[in-house]
């Protein structure tokens, strides 16, 4: 006799724009993914562990969809057992989160029935409301969702006006790493660096260089993709080494990686990298925008000295006016394949994707 299936459940993956696309191929392998708009992937799966392990999307929630017209009907006895019984199947999720806090996020948060739904939620979760609460529910009204024509709901679910609850699965968002454990200024937002690394498309089979590693990002992400034979990240700073090195233990996954400390563009390095990366300094954050340029141009000229034939370069940088000027006076043997957007919190870093064409 088989075990009956686990019921599936309603998840709203939220993303930052440009790692959607990424971000949905990945829930695909759990059920039903689909794009509702640049920065929400809706899941049907039964698999709330496998949601928690995700890496390109920024936080997943269960989502409740309950037919009211107002949010007061949200109080009723019956609505507040759904939520609590929820939030109780959360909490049995493995691996099983503590949450210290509720908070509500919706529009009118503060409006006495918001406030009191926030209670009511808080007392049937037995924790107290806090504004910084680690266990999340954002309530909006729910729009009918259409993909390709069809509802995107569950066909269980009734159309008709109705308000959703999205409950947060973890504590903390997803792209929030439990490796990060050393805050670098500059370092690049986890799920962003997956999604680059898939468009970077890197293998088993391949020699990977982060040039600029900073506190190691891009490499301790891919060690939970394929493991490339040789990987290698390079930095200035001893600090932003040590950093990558604490990250590396702190993620507890096979694979080496040497961190070398070094000016990249003169450091001796033995070459034929089969894909080659780097998030150069950029702003007055870390360096000055003119040095920058001519960062971005020496990258370039040293990325093709360290380079196997067709390799492939990425270059993650918020410089794009420069970039594109180093673009415009000539790129060597390398050929641009694509630029693709990302969009975070007023950031628009843009990933400029290489192939060694020549030599
Ligand atoms: C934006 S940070 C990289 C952040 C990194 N992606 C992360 O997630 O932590 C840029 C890094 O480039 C390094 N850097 C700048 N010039 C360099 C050079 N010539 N050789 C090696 N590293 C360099 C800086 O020390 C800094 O750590």
């Amino acid at each position: 006799m088989t075990a009956p299936a686990a019921p599936a459940h309603d998840i709203v993956l939220e993303v930052l724009e440009g790692c959607a696309p990424f971000a949905r191929a990945e829930a695909q392998q759990l059920g039903e993914a689909n794009l509702v708009g640049p920065t929400e992937v809706r899941l049907r799966t039964a698999d709330l562990t496998g949601v928690k392990s995700l890496r390109r999307v920024v936080a997943a929630y269960l989502v409740l969809r309950i037919p009211a017209r107002r949010p007061t009907e949200l109080l009723e006895t019956s609505v507040q057992q759904e939520i609590a019984e929820s939030i109780a199947l959360i909490r049995r999720s493995a691996p099983k989160p503590r949450f210290t806090g509720v908070r509500l996020r919706a529009a009118g948060a503060d409006t006495a029935p918001m406030r009191r739904l926030e209670s009511e939620i808080a007392a049937g979760a037995d924790l107290p409301v806090q504004e910084d609460g680690d266990l999340v529910v954002r309530v909006r009204k729910a729009k009918d969702l259409l993909v390709s024509g069809r509802s995107a709901l569950a066909p269980a679910l009734p159309p008709g006006p109705a308000w959703e609850l999205l409950i947060r699965l973890t504590p903390r968002p997803l792209a929030t790493r439990a490796w990060r454990t050393v805050n670098y200024p500059g370092a690049v937002n986890a799920a962003i660096a997956a999604s680059a690394l898939d468009i970077l498309d890197v293998g088993a089979e391949d020699s990977l260089l982060d040039m600029t590693c900073g506190s190691g990002t891009f490499l301790i992400e891919q060690l939970h993709e394929a493991v490339p034979e040789r990987i290698v990240g390079v930095d200035l700073s001893a600090e932003a080494l040590a950093a990558a090195s604490a990250h590396q233990r702190a993620a507890r996954r096979r694979g080496r990686i040497d961190w070398l400390q070094g000016d990249v563009l003169t450091m001796p390095l033995e070459g034929g990298f089969t894909r080659l990366i780097s998030n150069p300094p950029w702003g007055t954050l870390l360096g000055e925008h003119e040095t920058n340029e001519e960062l971005l141009r020496a990258l370039l000229g040293r990325a093709e000295e360290l380079a196997a034939p067709s390799a492939r370069l990425a270059i993650l940088t918020h410089e794009i006016g420069r970039m594109e000027s180093v673009i415009a006076g000539g790129t060597g043997s390398w050929s641009l394949l694509q630029e693709h957007r990302f969009f975070q919190k007023g950031h628009h870093p843009r990933l400029f994707v290489f192939e060694r064409t020549q030599g």
